[in-house]
C-alpha cells in the first residue's frame, strides 16, 4: 500500500482531520494502554533547519508511542563533504525508516524519490507549509472552544503572513474547518494568494468587530531576500499585541503563537504568558496531534 505523504493541509479530508482530533484527545489513553503497539516502527527525524518544539515534540510523541527514534544531524552528516538537501533525503529514504519527518529550507519536491515504503510528514519546508503545526494551532482552538470544528469563529493573523509557513497551513485549515479568516500585515509581509482568507488588511484601526483567536507570527527575516524595510522596534509600535490591542480585538479573544516568540516585537510579554494565552498549551498539544499524525500515517491513513 502507498504510504501517506502530508505535505500539505490539502492532503487532509475533514473525515481525516476529525479522526485525528479524536485520536489527539484520546492520546493519553493510547499512549498508557498501547505504548508498544507500534514497536518496532521507526521514526526518522530530518532537519535542516533549526527546531525545539518540532522535532522534539514528534521525537517526544514516537517514544511514547513505543517507536524507535532515529536522529538525522546535519552538522556531522556527509553535508559537510557536499551532498545536497535532496541526496541526503533520498539516502535517508533508501534506509526505510518507517516515518520520515523532514524540514527543509526550501519547499520539498519530492517527484523524484521512490516513497513507496516510508511515509513522509512536512515539518516545514521553506515558505511553502507547515501542516502539523497547523493541526496542533486548531486542535487548540477546537478544544478550548469545546466545538468539533471552528464554524463561526473569527480568527485574526498578524505579522509577517507572507514568509510563514505556518500561516499559509493555517489560513488553509482554519478555512476548511469553518473559520473566517483576517489577515493583518504591513505591506511588504502582505500575501497576494488567496489560500482561503476572507480579508487582508494592513492597518489595525481596520480590525473591526469581535475575533475569537489571534495568531501572532515572527518577522521571518532568514526567509526574506531584503528586509522588511522597519526596525523591530516601529514593527511593534504598528502591529505588536499588547494587552490593549487586544482588548480591543475581543474580550474573549485567546492568543496563539507557533513559536518561537520575538517578545517586544510581535508581542509583549504580560500578552504571550496572560491568562488568554494558549500557546503553552500548543506545545502541550503537538506532542498529542503530531502522534496522531503518526498513528494514521502507520496505520496507513
Ligand atoms: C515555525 C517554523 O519553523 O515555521 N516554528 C515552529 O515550527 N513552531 C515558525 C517560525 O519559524 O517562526
Amino acid at each position: 500500500m502507498k504510504k501517506k505523504l502530508i505535505i500539505s493541509v490539502d492532503d487532509l479530508l475533514v473525515d481525516d482531520i476529525s479522526r485525528l482530533f479524536y485520536a489527539s484527545r484520546t492520546m493519553a489513553s493510547t499512549f498508557a494502554g498501547v505504548a508498544r503497539k507500534f514497536s518496532p516502527a521507526v521514526l526518522m527525524t530530518a532537519f535542516f533547519e533549526a527546531s525545539t518544539r518540532t522535532r522534539l515534540s514528534f521525537e517526544i510523541a514516537a517514544c511514547r508511542l513505543g517507536m524507535q527514534v532515529c536522529t538525522f544531524n546535519v552538522a556531522s552528516s556527509s553535508m559537510s563533504k557536499g551532498e545536497s538537501v535532496l541526496a541526503t533525503i533520498s539516502n535517508l529514504v533508501a534506509m526505510s525508516p518507517d516515518i520520515l519527518v523532514i524540514r527543509s529550507p526550501d519547499q520539498l519536491e519530492l517527484a523524484t524519490l521512490s516513497l513507496d515504503q516510508v511515509a513522509v510528514i512536512n515539518a516545514g519546508d521553506g515558505v511553502n507549509e507547515h501542516p502539523s503545526q497547523a493541526m496542533l494551532d486548531c486542535f487548540t482552538l477546537v478544544n478550548y472552544f469545546k466545538s468539533d470544528d471552528l464554524a463561526q469563529k473569527r480568527i485574526l493573523i498578524i505579522g509577517d503572513v507572507v514568509h510563514s509557513r505556518v500561516a499559509h497551513s493555517n489560513i488553509k485549515l482554519m478555512s476548511k474547518l469553518g473559520a473566517e479568516v483576517t489577515l493583518l500585515a504591513p505591506e511588504p509581509f502582505r500575501m497576494q494568494a488567496s489560500l482561503g482568507q476572507r480579508w487582508s488588511i494592513s492597518d489595525y484601526e481596520d480590525c473591526a468587530g469581535d475575533y475569537d483567536a489571534v495568531m501572532c507570527l515572527r518577522i521571518q527575516k532568514e526567509r526574506m531576500s531584503q528586509e522588511g524595510g522597519f526596525s523591530d522596534r516601529e514593527f511593534f509600535e504598528q502591529y505588536g499585541l499588547t494587552n490593549k490591542r487586544l482588548e480591543r480585538l475581543g474580550k474573549n479573544c485567546v492568543v496563539l503563537h507557533p513559536g518561537p516568540m520575538n517578545l517586544g516585537v510581535e508581542i509583549e510579554d504580560q500578552v504571550a504568558y496572560g491568562p488568554r494565552s494558549l500557546i503553552r498549551q500548543q506545545v502541550k498539544n503537538g506532542v498529542l496531534v503530531r502522534a496522531a499524525l503518526m498513528e494514521f500515517c502507520l496505520s496507513g491513513g
